[in-house]
């Protein structure tokens, strides 16, 4: 058994049933803040602040893979004040705190498409994913610019690519590809 403990509470955690994978859509920063008469800026920087307290834990109790919806497609409606805000934030948690995964044993996968972020940022995602690509502990996948309609979108322009370059048939197309 292995004990955890937060503000509020004692858990007690099963540690021949952690799970393999969990995934988490950060959610209620904005309602967090406004509880607390906070910009909702100030919410996202105390959501990222907890989900470096959940990478830790997940890496602590053995976790295999965490994945994070942190930016949906959907997101860029905000207002540009917060969308600014989110991106400053990710820009610093990318030069910082990712940067540590290297040495905590952690690796760092960003699903989505990321052409849409400042090219800073995703010249530190791609720096961050290829440094950490030997790490076996953790594996942190965080999902930027993402929908399900759009990964749905460009998984199946890559097999129709290699249709019309005549490397697959249509028949030969599985669920696994
Ligand atoms: C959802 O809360 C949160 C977001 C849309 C942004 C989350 C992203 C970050 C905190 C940027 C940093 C990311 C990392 C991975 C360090 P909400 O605003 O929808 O909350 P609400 O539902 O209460 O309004």
């Amino acid at each position: 058994m292995f004990f955890q403990q937060t503000e509020t509470k004692n858990y007690e955690i099963d540690m021949e049933r952690v799970p393999q994978h969990i995934a988490i859509i950060m959610d209620g920063n904005g309602r967090w803040a406004k509880k607390r008469f906070l910009p909702r800026k100030a919410g996202h920087k105390a959501g990222a602040e907890t989900l470096e307290r959940i990478i830790e834990d997940c890496r602590d109790l053995g976790v295999k893979h965490l994945t994070v919806y942190a930016f949906s497609t959907e997101n860029w409606k905000r207002s540009q004040e917060e969308v600014d805000a989110i991106m400053d934030l990710l820009r610093q948690y990318l030069k910082n705190y990712f940067k540590r995964f290297l040495k905590d044993d952690i690796r760092l996968n960003v699903i989505g498409d990321i052409h849409r972020l400042d090219q800073d940022i995703q010249d530190s995602i791609l720096e961050i994913e290829d440094l950490s690509k030997d790490k076996t502990g953790l594996f942190v996948h965080i999902a930027l610019n993402y929908g399900g309609r759009d990964e749905l979108r460009r998984a199946i322009t890559k097999i129709a690519a290699e249709v019309e370059q005549g490397n697959l048939k249509a028949a030969d197309i599985t669920e696994e590809m």
